[in-house]
């Protein structure tokens, strides 16, 4: 066996990636595919990015669009990834979304809210509901993780509704892993820092190294800026067997910016 080979963590598994057509989800696409996944598929809105991110990746990548906001929809890539791939090990819950304006509290606008909230909460609920369910289905011990945030752990002076969803996301892990234990399925979250994802950099009209200029000064590590990997890296770890005896837990990546 090479040395690759031994450290291959994902070897076999079969992983759904929502929002994976950019960003922390689209690195850790690459990163599953690098580490034996049997199977990648990304669920996401962006058809054309999509596609050209799983055909980058390979032929074990694929994309499906999937509106996570449509549980129908992502009845329907459960479904068809248990049928084409033989079963669902991975669940990834990552896309989510920030409203166009600032949101504080005196201002709140609730069509935006509303459509945060659908996707932030709902559509990562739906997925995780979907997924558990196949998994508790074929007796699969499975990973399921979600992306939360460092908006999750504390308020904000801005984006009350995002800080809200993200609040709601560690609940939904919290109450999921202590329902999903007894099948042997682990559900966890990552709570990233600041990154310079397309998202970031648009809510922000800037350029990815100046929005994490902007960030840099905030945490209490130094001397390294928060890159779309290390969160990739975070995810690995709770998707993998390296995580066995971990549910229930929300990760931090934020070089101690919460604690
Ligand atoms: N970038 C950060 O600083 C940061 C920090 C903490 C948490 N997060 C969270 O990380 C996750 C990923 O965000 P990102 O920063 O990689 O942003 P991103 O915009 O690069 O990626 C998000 C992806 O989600 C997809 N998406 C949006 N709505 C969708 C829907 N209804 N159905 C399916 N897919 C949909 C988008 O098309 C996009 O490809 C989000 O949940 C975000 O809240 C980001």
């Amino acid at each position: 066996m090479t040395e690759m080979a031994i450290m291959k963590k994902l070897e076999g598994k079969v992983a759904i990636i929502t929002g994976g057509a950019s960003g922390i989800g689209e690195e850790t696409a690459r990163l599953f595919a690098d580490h034996g996944a049997r199977a990648v598929v990304i669920a996401d809105i962006q058809d054309e990015l999509g596609q050209r991110v799983a055909e980058s990746i390979g032929p074990k990548c694929t994309y499906v669009h999937c509106d996570v906001t449509d549980e129908d929809q992502v009845k329907d890539i459960v479904e068809s990834t248990v049928r084409i791939h033989g079963q669902l090990d991975i669940m990834f819950s990552n896309a989510g979304i920030i409203s166009p304006s600032d949101q504080l509290i005196l201002d709140l606008d609730f069509s935006q809210f509303d459509r945060l909230f659908a996707i932030n909460v709902r559509g990562l609920a739906a997925c995780v509901k979907q997924a558990a369910r196949a998994m508790v289905e074929r007796r699969v011990r499975g990973s399921i993780v979600c992306t939360a945030s460092v908006a999750g752990r504390k308020g904000g002076r801005r984006r009350t509704d995002y800080h809200m969803s993200k609040h709601a996301v560690i609940g939904l892990v919290r109450s999921a892993s202590r329902q999903l234990g007894e099948h042997g399925i682990r559900v966890n979250s990552v709570s990233p820092y600041a990154v310079a994802t397309p998202m970031m950099c648009k809510a922000h009209e800037k350029e990815a190294e100046e929005v994490e200029k902007t960030y840099e000064p905030f945490t209490s590590l130094q001397g390294i800026v928060l890159k779309v990997k290390h969160v990739a890296d975070a995810v690995l770890f709770l998707a993998s067997d390296d995580a066995a005896f971990i549910s229930g837990h929300d990760l931090v990546v934020d070089g101690g910016f919460t604690s």
